[in-house]
């Protein structure tokens, strides 16, 4: 079974993680999607991978939840024994400033996105270490560029996420693992709440973006194949912008 490449992305019910998983089952490998409150939306992914002549499998993951990833890795174990590919996509986090937010509130980003990630990695490790051409991609963001009021914890626990994988990138290749950032700049994804559907402020990002549109996940995706398949098999501990050049101005 060493053979068939495999990969899990967190947070694939939706936007860029579904993205990337239906890629991924593109190009071969077989795909943990993983939902955490939208089942629908996972078997969603499921399906489209099924129709492209994909093979994954469908399972609920609370990445803030340590005995809920580590119970989804022993069962990689199980049926697979290693691990080629773990992106961490999940993220959650409430836009509010710092006068505006609760403890908790401020706590979510750092549950999903920054504890999410290290939970993830942490038990995937034995995995990926039997794993070949291993590779952690981090969907990052570039909100830790110029961290702004209105996302306060959601850019702190990313600048925490990019520590986090400079750390890694430098320990983890011993085992054969690169790790690798992906810093999309504003995709047009649920994670924008009511926001996704006003056209004003997407027509006004990509006014501004220097490429005059804004980042599709196509563009996200392509730059992950882009580090996983590296042919050198050198990229590690790079942070990929996909914004366009919209996080210089
Ligand atoms: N969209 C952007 O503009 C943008 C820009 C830069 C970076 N990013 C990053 O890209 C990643 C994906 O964003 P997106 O726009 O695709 O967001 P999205 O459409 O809101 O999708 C978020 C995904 O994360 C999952 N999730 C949330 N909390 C989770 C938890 N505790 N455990 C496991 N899964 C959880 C959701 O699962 P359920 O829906 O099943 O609950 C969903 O599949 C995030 O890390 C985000 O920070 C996004």
């Amino acid at each position: 079974m060493k053979s068939q490449k495999v990969t899990l992305v967190t947070g694939s019910s939706k936007g860029i993680g579904k993205a990337i998983a239906i890629r991924l089952a593109k190009d071969g490998y077989f795909v943990y999607v993983t939902y955490y409150t939208d089942e629908a939306g996972g078997q969603k992914t499921v399906e489209e991978i099924e129709k492209a002549g994909g093979k994954s499998s469908l399972q609920k993951l609370d990445v803030s939840d340590e005995k809920s990833v580590s119970q989804l890795m022993a069962l990689v174990e199980k049926e697979f024994g290693h691990l080629n590919v773990l992106v961490n996509d999940a993220a959650r986090s409430i836009d509010k400033t710092m006068e505006d937010s609760s403890f908790d509130e401020w706590k979510l980003a750092f549950d999903n996105k920054l504890h999410g990630a290290w939970l993830s990695i942490k038990y995937a490790l034995p995995l990926l270490k039997k794993g070949e051409n291993a590779n952690v991609i981090m969907i990052s963001s570039t909100a830790d560029e110029h961290p702004s009021q209105e996302v306060l914890s959601y850019a702190i626990a990313t600048a925490a996420v990019n520590s986090l994988t400079k750390a890694l990138a430098i320990h983890l290749p011993a085992y054969g693992i690169r790790v690798n950032a992906v810093m999309p700049g504003p995709t047009r994804t649920a994670n924008w709440g009511e926001l996704e559907k006003d056209d004003q402020l997407w027509k006004n990002f990509a006014e501004t973006n220097p490429m005059k549109r804004v980042t599709t996940t196509e563009d996200i995706t392509d730059a992950v194949m882009l580090l996983i398949n590296d042919p050198h098999k050198f990229l590690n501990g790079n942070f990929l912008f996909v914004s366009g050049g919209s996080h210089l101005k």
